[in-house]
């Protein structure tokens, strides 16, 4: 199983073998403020993963003329908080689409102004001045850009997937019901920073973290509900709820009695139609019902296989878009 799904992983990140190169840059973590590299030359069809490590940090395209504030229309990663023992790092593509420069900043506090965490694409040798201008100034406000900066029109180009600073949403899932053994709905699509809110209907569940692999059995340091126990004639109903840390698929199931094995699961961002799509977990689920893997009497054994989180991506979509890994 495992060697069959890295083979078809790797299959998967073949796929776009249009581009040339895809560079890794490493935002926040035991750097401190700091994108490492802090510039990077790349061509037209290379691709830019940001990977969030330890801090609150963001992705955020500005101008080269006002290094430390949001060039309208550029894209924005939002504020990805990463807590300190987290392992697994969220990431954020960027399609480089011209030779154009793309100047960026991180929105944080003084991140950029005091820290001069800031970060470029193509800068040519105007990396410094750039770096220079983040910290020795205020962001100037209502600046244009310099004249002859391209950054502008490296904007206006693909599609406009940047998730800039949209107002998170929560996103309601009910969890049971009067013979359901069912989270509803089943699969939910969420960007970074959502809430998804499982409301507890009646019998007694809960909503455990697990993985793709191994879906009746909890992840390790993944979120754990605890049973919700909810009377026949209830009217209100508890809640629980778990922020969406970033786009890669989210795989989570009930550990009451053997409610997984009848399909009991949920997931958050999986793809349609894919062999890890929200229908191919819960066949998984169920196939594996009652044996090894499986959990059985709310058991939380600690056979979960635990994926690693590859640096190879499987998802590529739009101009900047959030990867999902795994
Ligand atoms: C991340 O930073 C933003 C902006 O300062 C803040 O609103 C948000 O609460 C922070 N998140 C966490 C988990 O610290
Ligand atoms: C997101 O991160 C928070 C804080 O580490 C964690 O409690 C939560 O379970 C994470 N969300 C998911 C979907 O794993």
């Amino acid at each position: 199983m495992f060697s069959f799904k890295s083979l078809a992983l790797l299959a998967l990140c073949a796929l776009p073998a249009a581009r040339a190169a895809t560079f890794e840059v490493v935002v926040g973590g035991a750097n401190g403020l700091k994108y490492n590299p802090e510039s990077v030359t790349a061509q037209p069809g290379d691709l830019v993963r940001f990977i969030f490590q330890q801090k609150n940090h963001t992705v955020t395209q500005s101008t080269f003329a006002a290094p430390c504030a949001k060039f309208n229309g550029g894209f924005d990663s939002g504020f990805v908080p990463v807590a300190e023992a987290q392992t697994e790092f969220p990431v954020a593509e960027f399609s480089v689409t011209s030779t154009d420069p793309v100047w960026i900043y991180c929105a944080q506090g003084t991140h950029c102004s005091a820290g001069g965490m800031v970060f470029a694409i193509n800068p040519g040798d105007r990396f410094a001045a750039f770096k220079a201008a983040a910290t020795g100034a205020a962001a100037p406000s209502g600046t244009s850009t310099t004249a002859g900066t391209p950054s502008a029109t490296t904007t206006g180009t693909g599609t406009a997937s940047a998730p800039s600073s949209t107002a998170t949403k929560d996103i309601k899932v009910i969890v049971g019901g009067p013979g359901a053994l069912t989270f509803n709905p089943s699969n939910v699509q969420a960007n970074i920073g959502d809430n998804i809110i499982f409301e507890f209907h009646q019998k007694n569940h809960a909503v455990v973290k697990s993985t793709f692999e191994a879906p009746c059995v909890p992840m390790a340091s993944g979120f754990d509900s605890g049973f919700f126990p909810v009377a026949d004639d209830a009217t209100t109903f508890p809640t629980y709820s778990v922020r969406v840390n970033d786009t890669r698929p989210v795989w989570a199931y009930c550990p009451q009695g053997n409610h997984c094995g009848q399909g009991m699961v949920f997931s958050v961002n999986a793809v349609e139609g894919g062999d890890r799509s929200f229908q191919a977990f819960q066949d998984l689920a169920k196939q594996i019902n009652g044996t090894a893997g499986g959990a059985t009497g709310g058991g939380y054994g600690n056979s979960g296989f635990q994926p690693t989180i590859s640096s190879a991506s499987a998802v590529v979509a739009g101009l900047f878009a959030l990867a999902a890994l795994l």
